[in-house]
């Protein structure tokens, strides 16, 4: 059982690692493997929508993890994207990171659905829980189950010794591991008892604003 971990944040040890690392220690103490994809310090090219992956199954810009990320998330079993907060709202290289991997799969097996997935927002004091349903949102549009903890999955501090010293946001994270090493487990053993997936319609797709000429 595998969990993949994006962190948004420039800094390798920075406050959204330490959120990472506490759920860390209840996946390895649960025996579920997790790997962290650190986007880092080097520039994210945004989406351009030009339609690439829609025949090529791949992101057109290969220079950076977003094709390896997608290929990875095949194999895992669950989710974690965790941010920084800038200006109440997620960093921009994770939604530049995030916006081409989900877009990049919409024409192929998805290899989000039906895994669960959790986001958590880290910062100095504002801007939690906006940045935290920003993250959800790729969750709700993928057939993904959102794992929750004892409070939203939210941490703070400007270090990340601070960060260790949020008592309740490391309880929520320590929460939310186990809540999604649960989640994990039952779907696969619903799996194994052969309870299939839910069947998915996709005929319609209405784009606004419909027009009557
Ligand atoms: C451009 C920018 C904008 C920020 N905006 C906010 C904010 O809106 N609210 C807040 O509490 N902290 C804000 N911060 C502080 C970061 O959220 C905080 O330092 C966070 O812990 C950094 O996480 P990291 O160490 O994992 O990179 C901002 C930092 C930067 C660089």
């Amino acid at each position: 059982m595998k969990v993949i971990f994006v962190n948004g944040s420039s800094h390798a040890n920075g406050t959204t690692m330490q959120a990472v690392k506490e759920m860390q220690k209840i996946f390895s103490a649960e025996g579920v493997e997790s790997e962290v994809i650190q986007l880092g310090n080097q520039p994210i090219r945004d989406c351009i929508q030009c339609g690439y992956c829609g025949t090529h199954d791949a992101c057109v810009f290969r220079d950076d993890a977003v094709n390896q990320f997608t290929a990875l998330a095949k194999e895992a079993d669950g989710f974690v994207f965790a941010t920084p907060v800038y200006y109440a709202h997620p960093s921009g290289r994770i939604l530049a990171f995030l916006d081409r991997a989900f877009y990049s799969v919409q024409n192929v097996e998805n290899p989000f659905a039906f895994k669960p997935g959790a986001s958590i927002a880290v910062a100095r004091r504002g801007g939690t829980t906006a940045s935290f349903d920003v993250l959800n949102k790729y969750f709700g549009i993928s057939q993904m189950p959102v794992a929750g903890s004892t409070y939203w999955n939210i941490s703070h501090g400007l270090t990340a010794e601070d960060a260790a010293k949020d008592e309740e946001g490391m309880q929520t994270m320590r929460n939310l591991a186990r809540n999604m090493v649960w989640m994990m487990r039952s779907f696969a053993l619903a799996k194994e008892q052969g309870i299939p997936y839910p069947e998915t319609e996709g005929e319609a797709v209405t784009n606004f604003i419909q027009r009557e000429d």
